[in-house]
């Protein structure tokens, strides 16, 4: 079994070193300017391995094939797909930028590949394989620890051009999911590296649902002092869009500002609601104590909970009473 990894991670290495190779060639001039015109420089795209799947159904094919890699691996590892129908294999990924996603030694697991154009999809991943499960990995973990040995917080974005246009920008502690909401085992993984994450989506409807899925995730992992804060980007912005415009020292600046859980917890039980109402505030305050439930007994519970009493004017007795009755009665 640990031997089959290794022949899969050795393919994977082979094949990202094939698609930075053809991004030097002349048939990728059409690459290199759409990542130039998304401001990345050669430094950047060196450090994160950028490369580029030539317009070709089987080049990478040949290229493994030559090298001795059976079609049957490469369709495990997901470079080559197999059409049942017609039994012919070709190359998943033609004509994008390749991104290769890293584990947190460096080893290459997966691509993404982007389109140059509008075509869809936009983003083309690797499916799940035997080194990749999507749920677990985090975009950018690898280059933000190569970058910053002792990091202190890591910022949650969306899309593989938030992490590297942030890092283009000097921001190197960038991580992203990849086409899948945040999960407990990222954040899990994530707590074991730093005391502090900033969740930053992108300003739109899908972003803001995503911190929300967020908050319930993290609940539970708050123990021993950790910090979730929150950073909503103005509506139609994502990181990349954002840095551009504004500089890094003023996206530094919402990243420091990022609401902390809290705040955002509350303010999104408020949301909608006329507090001066007794029946808002009541809903108000089953919301808040639904996601208190969720939260490890300890300091921050404690403090929320004498927070809700003061904002509700109810006696905080009246609230532990409730969250007793309400808690899962124990086995
Ligand atoms: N995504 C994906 N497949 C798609 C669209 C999106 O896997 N068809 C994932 C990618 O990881 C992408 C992220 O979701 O980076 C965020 O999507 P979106 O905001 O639409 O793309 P951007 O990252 O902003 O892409 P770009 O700036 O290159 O347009
Ligand atoms: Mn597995
Ligand atoms: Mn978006
Ligand atoms: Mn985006
Ligand atoms: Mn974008």
């Amino acid at each position: 079994r640990e031997r089959k990894r290794k022949e899969g991670v050795n393919l994977l290495e082979l094949s990202a070193s094939f698609f930075r190779e053809r991004l030097k060639m002349p048939e990728a001039g059409a690459a290199r300017g759409y990542l130039a015109r998304r401001g990345l420089s050669p430094e950047v795209q060196q450090a994160f391995g950028i490369g580029y799947a030539p317009d070709d159904w089987e080049a990478l094919k040949r290229h493994l094939g030559e090298r001795g890699v059976s079609e049957a691996v490469q369709v495990e590892y997901g470079l080559l797909v197999h059409r049942e129908e017609s039994g012919r294999t070709y190359d998943r990924f033609r004509d994008r930028v390749m991104f290769p996603i890293r584990d947190i030694k460096g080893r290459t697991i997966a691509f993404g590949g982007r389109v140059l154009g509008d075509a869809k999809p936009k983003y083309l991943n690797s499916p799940e394989t035997p080194v990749f499960h999507k749920g677990r990995e985090l975009y950018g973990l690898f280059e933000a620890r190569q970058a910053e040995s002792r990091l202190e917080r890591l910022v949650i974005v969306e899309g593989y051009m938030d992490v590297v246009a942030l890092a283009q920008f000097g921001i190197r502690n960038a991580v992203a999911t990849l086409g899948t909401s945040t999960s407990e085992e990222h954040l899990s993984r994530l707590f074991r590296l730093v005391g502090e994450v900033v969740f930053c989506f992108d300003g739109d409807r899908a972003g803001r649902q995503a911190a929300t899925r967020a908050l319930e995730t993290v609940l539970p992992l708050m123990i021993d002092g950790r910090q979730a804060r929150f950073l909503f980007l103005p509506e139609g912005e994502d990181p990349d869009t954002l840095v551009r415009r504004e500089g890094p020292e003023a996206f530094n600046d919402r990243i420091t500002c990022a609401s902390p859980l809290s705040e955002f917890l509350f303010d999104q039980a408020a949301a909608g609601r006329d507090l001066a109402r007794v029946e808002d505030r009541e809903r108000y305050a089953s919301q808040v104590l639904a996601a208190l439930g969720r939260l490890p007994e300890g300091v921050l519970k404690s403090l929320m909970l004498s927070e809700l009493s003061r904002r509700t004017g109810v006696d905080q007795s009246s609230f532990e009473n409730l969250m007793a009755r309400n808690a899962p009665s124990p086995v």
